[in-house]
C-alpha cells in the first residue's frame, strides 16, 4: 500500500524521546522552550508559544486577539473543520468566504463582500502548503483595523514573497499532528511578533499563572510535553530537507501527469513557495473523480479528499451560513483528489502512482 500521507520519523526521533525519558523531565520544560526558541528563529518571529494541538493554537490565538460574543471572523469555506469551529469555541461567529480556485485559498475579493461592522478579523489558511495571496488581504485588514490570523497547519516552511508564513499576520497557528510537514504526533503552536498576544497565550495555556501558584486569570492546561518537543526539534532541523523532498515529488508528478487532459495539477504562484502538505489535483469531470479514486485504491494506492464538504454545509456550522455561499468551495469539494505525498515516498512509489493515473486516463 502506498500511503497518501505518512509521518517521516526514524532513529533520531527515537533517541531524542529516549533522552527526555532518561532525563526524568517529561512535562513542559527545557525541550519545549528550546523548540519555541528555534522555531521562532526559523519563522523570523519574536515569539512561539507551544500548545497541545493546532485546534488549540487557533482557539488560543483567537482568544488572545480578543474574539468574543458577537464578533464575526471571516474564514475560508474550504478548510479543515477546526478553522471555523474554533471561532465558535472562542464565542464568535464564523463568516464563510469563498476561495480562489487556482490556489484553493481565501479570495480577497470575496472577503470584501463579507465584511460588516462586526468583523473582528480574518483567518487565512495556507491550504495544502501553498500560501494565500497576503498583500491584498493585508490591505483590507489594515484599512479596517481588523486582525489576520494565519492557519499554518499545513504550511510549515511555506513562503509568501520570501517571507515565512506564520510571520505575516498578527499571529500564526501551527499544528504538529502526525502527518503534518513537521510532526510531534500531536502538538501546536502560536507564532507572533506581539508581546501582548504571546503573553495572553501563555496565561491561557497555563491556568493564568504569572508566577508559581499565582493566578491572574482563568486559564487551561494546554501545555506541550518535553517528549513532544524533543521529536519536534529533530523534525524542525530536517524540515527544509523534508520539504525539498516533497517539492521533488511534486516535480516528478508534474513531469509524469502534466500532459493528461482532464486533470489540473497544483500550481505554485511566482510569489509563493509551496511545501506540498498535500498534492491535490482537480479532476475536470466530477463523475470521474470517484472512479479514479476507486481505481487507484484497487492498485494499493491510497488517496484522499480534502475536503468532501465545504464548511458552510457542515451540520454543525450550517446555522452560521447565510444564503448564496461560496460556489467555488462547493465545486472544489466535488473535484479535488489528493495523491500520495510525504517525504518517505521512494522514486518507485511515485512512478507507480504516475503510471496508474496515466493508465486510468488512457483506458
Ligand atoms: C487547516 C487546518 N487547521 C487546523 C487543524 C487542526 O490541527 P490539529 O489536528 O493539530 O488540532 C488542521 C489539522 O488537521 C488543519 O489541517
Amino acid at each position: 500500500m502506498i500511503k497518501v500521507n505518512s509521518p517521516y520519523v526514524g532513529e533520531e526521533e527515537l533517541e531524542a524521546v529516549a533522552e527526555v525519558l532518561r532525563s526524568g523531565y517529561l512535562a513542559y520544560g527545557p525541550k519545549a522552550r528550546e523548540f519555541e526558541r528555534e522555531f521562532s528563529e526559523y519563522l523570523g518571529v519574536k515569539h512561539v508559544k507551544t500548545v497541545i494541538n493546532g485546534t488549540i493554537a487557533l482557539y488560543a490565538a483567537l482568544k488572545a486577539l480578543g474574539v468574543g460574543e458577537g464578533d464575526e471572523v471571516i474564514v475560508p469555506d474550504f478548510s479543515f473543520f477546526a478553522t471555523a469551529s474554533t471561532v465558535v469555541l472562542a464565542g464568535g461567529k464564523p463568516v464563510f468566504a469563498d476561495i480562489d480556485l487556482e490556489t484553493y485559498t481565501i479570495s480577497p475579493q470575496d472577503i470584501l463582500t463579507k465584511i460588516t461592522d462586526r468583523t473582528k478579523g480574518i483567518i487565512v489558511v495556507h491550504l495544502y502548503g501553498h500560501p494565500a495571496d497576503m498583500d491584498p488581504i493585508k490591505e483590507i485588514a489594515s484599512e479596517r483595523s481588523i486582525f489576520i490570523l494565519e492557519d499554518c497547519a499545513q504550511a510549515h516552511g511555506a513562503e509568501y514573497k520570501g517571507v515565512k508564513v506564520g510571520s505575516i499576520g498578527e499571529a500564526g497557528a501551527f499544528s504538529f499532528y502526525a502527518t503534518k510537514n513537521l510532526t510531534m504526533g500531536e502538538g501546536g503552536a502560536v507564532a507572533t511578533n506581539s508581546d501582548e498576544i504571546a503573553d495572553a497565550v501563555d496565561l491561557l495555556r497555563n491556568h493564568g499563572q504569572r508566577g508559581r501558584y499565582w493566578h491572574v486569570d482563568i486559564g487551561w492546561n494546554f501545555r506541550l510535553t518535553n517528549i513532544q518537543a524533543a521529536i519536534g526539534l529533530v523534525q524542525l532541523r530536517k524540515l527544509d530537507s523534508m520539504n525539498n523532498r516533497r517539492r521533488e515529488i511534486a516535480e516528478a508528478y508534474r513531469d509524469g501527469l502534466g500532459s493528461i487532459e482532464g486533470l489540473r495539477l497544483p500550481e505554485e504562484k511566482p510569489w509563493g513557495k509551496h511545501v506540498y502538505h498535500q498534492y491535490t489535483v482537480w479532476v475536470e469531470d466530477e463523475s470521474v473523480r470517484d472512479k479514479l479514486r476507486e481505481f487507484l485504491e484497487s492498485r494499493g494506492i491510497q488517496v484522499g479528499i480534502h475536503y468532501p464538504t465545504p464548511l458552510h454545509e457542515q451540520p454543525a456550522l450550517r446555522i452560521f451560513a447565510g444564503g448564496g455561499c461560496c460556489p467555488n468551495a462547493s465545486e472544489a469539494s466535488k473535484h479535488v483528489l489528493s495523491l500520495p505525498m510525504h517525504p518517505g515516498l521512494r522514486d518507485e512509489d511515485v512512478e507507480e502512482v504516475v503510471s496508474a493515473v496515466r493508465e486510468f486516463f488512457k483506458g
